[in-house]
């Protein structure tokens, strides 16, 4: 009787959706370490090493996988994006001449695929080495007002000479849009309680960036980056001109834009690069997207407790997000995000450890 009960309710359980997050180790031969859960492919602890050889923790997470959950913390910390990374303008799509109406997220737009987007959602874990992991989704037509059931791959492998490699694939049965990114929130100090990136140095390979207005929105323009604090062609300190009297400043609350990346899709070519003074430690960003959005934890207010029950305060970490441009939806003349029953979306973006 008792097991017919267990039954039932683990059946129940499994009908409301209530799966448990599970954590996934992948180690390569250098000792270096990602920690990642089936819940939203979240990178829960990136483990490299600094100049000392000492190992750090150098991105934000949560100690608890069930503090990721929406109704503990609203964050998009160390997640995979999907189906659409950044900002859709107003929550609306026409594929094909039908109209469809996503969720108005953030400040009337659709953000990171919506208030339900992959992040707060199960992956399967489906294959799993010693040093990589395949985490794979389906995602029904309709999710989060999409259009097409969609099955999508996240595969991390973690590279003996200290890359994170990411992989993206999409498959689809109906035309949709599709734009994944990795949502990690780097502090390569690995202490946050301590230092935020405000000393840090950043690179980004771009002499152009994606304007937006005061809500976020890109405005269809390109602009270059030279004579403006939105320049980081030679490496400067994220906190150098980050409050500098500047509009897109004031409308980003600080960095929160997309660069327009010089490299043509060659992920061979470093996109973008972080050195954090304190560490040693240096970050290399490599993708064969188009885009990359530095978002510089301007939101971050102290009010999320974190890993070891450190506050992460204004500025405490900085998220790289390999992407199309946001809303390409909406700007027909920007790199497509459509996706076709018969075609396979890839994106590939490797974060590569070093030491300086
Ligand atoms: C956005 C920020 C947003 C953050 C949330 C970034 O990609 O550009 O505006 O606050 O994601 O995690």
């Amino acid at each position: 009787m008792k097991k017919l009960m267990l039954a039932v309710l683990v059946m129940a359980l499994a009908a409301c959706g209530r799966q448990e997050p599970e954590l996934y180790t992948i180690r390569n031969a250098s000792g270096m370490e990602a920690s990642i859960t089936n819940y939203g492919g979240r990178i829960v602890s990136l483990l490299v090493p600094d100049r000392d050889g000492q190992m750090r923790d150098v991105v934000l997470g949560f100690d608890n996988l069930k503090d990721y959950y929406p109704e503990h913390n609203e964050t998009d910390f160390g997640a995979s994006i999907g189906r659409y990374a950044n900002r859709i303008k107003d929550g609306r799509i026409n594929i094909d001449g039908t109209d469809y109406q996503l969720p108005r997220n953030n400040f009337g737009h659709c953000l990171h695929g919506g208030t339900r987007g992959w992040q707060y959602q199960f992956y399967e874990a489906a294959e799993q080495t010693e040093n990589s992991l395949k985490l794979v989704r389906v995602s029904p037509d309709g999710d989060q007002g999409f259009p097409g059931k969609v099955t999508a791959s996240v595969t991390f492998t973690l590279t003996d000479d200290n890359k994170l490699d990411i992989r993206y694939e999409a498959v689809t049965d109906a035309p949709t849009v599709i734009n994944m990114t990795n949502h990690s929130y780097f502090n390569l100090s690995g202490e946050p309680g301590k230092h935020d990136i405000l000393g840090d140095e950043l690179y980004i390979n771009a002499s152009n960036f994606t304007p937006v207005d005061d809500t976020f929105m890109t405005t269809g323009e390109i602009w270059p980056v030279d004579g403006t604090p939105m320049d980081f062609r030679v490496a400067k300190a994220i906190g150098k001109d980050i409050d500098a009297d500047y509009e897109q400043l004031r409308n980003g609350h600080g960095y929160d834009h997309n660069w327009v990346l010089d490299t043509s899709g060659d992920d061979n070519v470093v996109a973008a690069a972080l050195y954090s003074p304190v560490s040693g430690i240096e970050l290399k960003v490599y993708t064969d997207e188009p885009g990359i959005q530095v978002y510089a934890g301007n939101f971050l207010d102290g009010t999320v407790i974190g890993k070891g029950g450190v506050a992460y305060g204004h500025r405490t970490a900085v998220c790289l997000e390999t992407q199309k441009f946001p809303d390409t939806p909406n700007k027909p003349e920007w790199p497509s995000a459509v996706l076709r029953p018969g075609e396979t979306y890839t994106s590939h973006c490797v974060f590569e450890f070093g030491v300086k």
